[in-house]
């Protein structure tokens, strides 16, 4: 029996206001769990927090529990199926729900990833996460990592002391899926639910139900049969989907982009309101196909203008395409807090006007 690594960081909090910083002094503990086996894939679980690793006082309590109470050796304990498909190792990155994920954090998580990916006798990767915000990190991701290796983002909606809690089986799917050569080249994946979906267009749909990951016009990859991954499709990559490079080490901070909501009557100076604290850019989840009130077009593009502001219009409508309009980018079919972090990401980059232009443009039909 050969004893593999669970890093833990150190001090590891259960406060969910407090992420624990991704790289404090390790504290290594040699385990004996599962039966180490070379040939077999070595699939790194990057544990962030989130219902997987949640505790709630009964088995009947799936709300109201303490997301983010267990640590990945614990996962990776109650789970020694994990075992006959892969050496599974864990790294707790943090153990927050994930509404305390954060671009800083992403920044950090995407980059230890990487290096995990790179290293030649690694064959998968598994992020666990809060089912929240989920699909800002899967995308994250699938936009700042470059590999052949394949990616799998899981989480769970019933925290692991419930009656059928799916965590279990959840992180079983994920690292089955990570450990195929044969999965990868799809991109970033989601992992709940027997389901397996591309992470660049799924979303979070049900606020309570664990059929919840869909991507109503994309569809699923495919799918798991007794736990056996079923692909519908040869590997094939989003369309548009671009790449940013973040590995390098100025890449410490995000600019600002905050998401502004569209109704009737809708307030046109909450947009300066953003721009005076700080926003470098905006994304408006517009009604219907994108659509903003007359004032509110007039002072997005004052602030265009005045402000060098990159303004992006989604949508609130559950799917479909925005175009590009004279003032402002179309997210295609990126929804709001997808089209935030590709315009974090491409104002980072340094992107100008027609930069912009063409990668958001690249997210519609031509
Ligand atoms: C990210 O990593 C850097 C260096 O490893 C560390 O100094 C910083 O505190 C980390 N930031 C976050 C938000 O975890
Ligand atoms: C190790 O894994 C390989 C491939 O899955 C399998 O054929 C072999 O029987 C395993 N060895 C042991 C000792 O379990
Ligand atoms: C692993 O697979 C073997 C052979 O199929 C089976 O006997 C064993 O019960 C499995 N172990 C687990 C933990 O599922
Ligand atoms: C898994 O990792 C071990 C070292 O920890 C290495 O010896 C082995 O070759 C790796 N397996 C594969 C399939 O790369
Ligand atoms: C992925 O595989 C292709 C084709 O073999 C190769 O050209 C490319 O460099 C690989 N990319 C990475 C990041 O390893
Ligand atoms: C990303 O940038 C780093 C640092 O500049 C460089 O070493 C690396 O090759 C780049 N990766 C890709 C895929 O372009
Ligand atoms: C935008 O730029 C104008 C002109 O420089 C300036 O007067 C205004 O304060 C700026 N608005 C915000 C919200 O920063």
């Amino acid at each position: 029996m050969v004893s593999i690594k669970v890093i833990l960081s150190f001090g590891a909090s259960l406060a969910l206001a407090s992420p624990v910083p991704a790289t404090p002094s390790p504290l290594l503990m040699d385990r004996e769990v599962g039966q180490f086996n070379a040939s077999r894939p070595n699939v790194t679980i990057f544990a962030t927090g989130g219902t997987i690793a949640g505790s709630a006082g009964s088995s009947d309590q799936t709300t109201g529990y303490k997301a983010g109470a267990l640590g990945v050796d614990v996962l990776i304990e109650a789970v020694p199926q994990l075992w006959n498909v892969s050496n599974p190792s864990g790294i707790q990155f943090a153990n927050v729900g994930s509404s305390e994920m954060t671009p800083a954090l992403l920044l950090n998580l995407t980059q230890m990833v990487q290096q995990e990916l790179d290293k030649p006798e690694v064959q998968g990767v598994v992020v666990t996460h809060g089912t929240d915000t989920l699909e800002e990190t899967a995308f994250f991701l699938d936009i700042t990592l470059r590999t052949n290796k394949t990616v799998v983002v899981v989480g769970s909606m019933r925290p692991a002391t419930a009656i059928s809690a799916d965590g279990p089986i959840n992180l079983l799917g994920a690292v089955t899926v990570a450990a195929l050569p044969s999965a990868a080249g799809r991109g970033v994946m989601v992992v709940l639910n027997d389901r397996i979906a591309s992470a660049y267009y799924t979303t979070k749909t049900q606020a309570n139900a664990p059929d919840t990951f869909k991507s109503y016009e994309q569809g699923f990859l495919g799918y798991l049969l007794d736990i056996k991954p079923v692909f519908y499709f040869q590997p094939a990559l989003p369309t548009g989907r671009p790449y940013f490079n973040v590995t390098k080490a100025a890449a410490a901070h995000l600019p600002p982009v905050e998401i502004l909501y569209g109704y009737q009557g809708l307030d046109p100076k909450l947009a300066a309101a953003a721009v005076a604290n700080g926003a470098k850019g905006l994304v408006c989840t517009g009604m219907g196909a994108g659509g903003w009130t007359e004032s509110g077009q007039k002072a997005l593009a004052q602030l265009v203008k005045d402000n060098g502001t990159a303004v992006v219009f989604s949508r609130r409508t559950m799917d479909g395409f925005v175009e590009s309009r004279p003032v402002g980018y179309g997210a295609g079919s990126l929804n709001p807090q997808k089209a935030r972090y590709t315009l974090m990401l491409a104002l980072h980059a340094g992107y100008g006007d027609e930069e912009m232009r063409a990668l958001f443009e690249s997210q519609s039909p031509a």
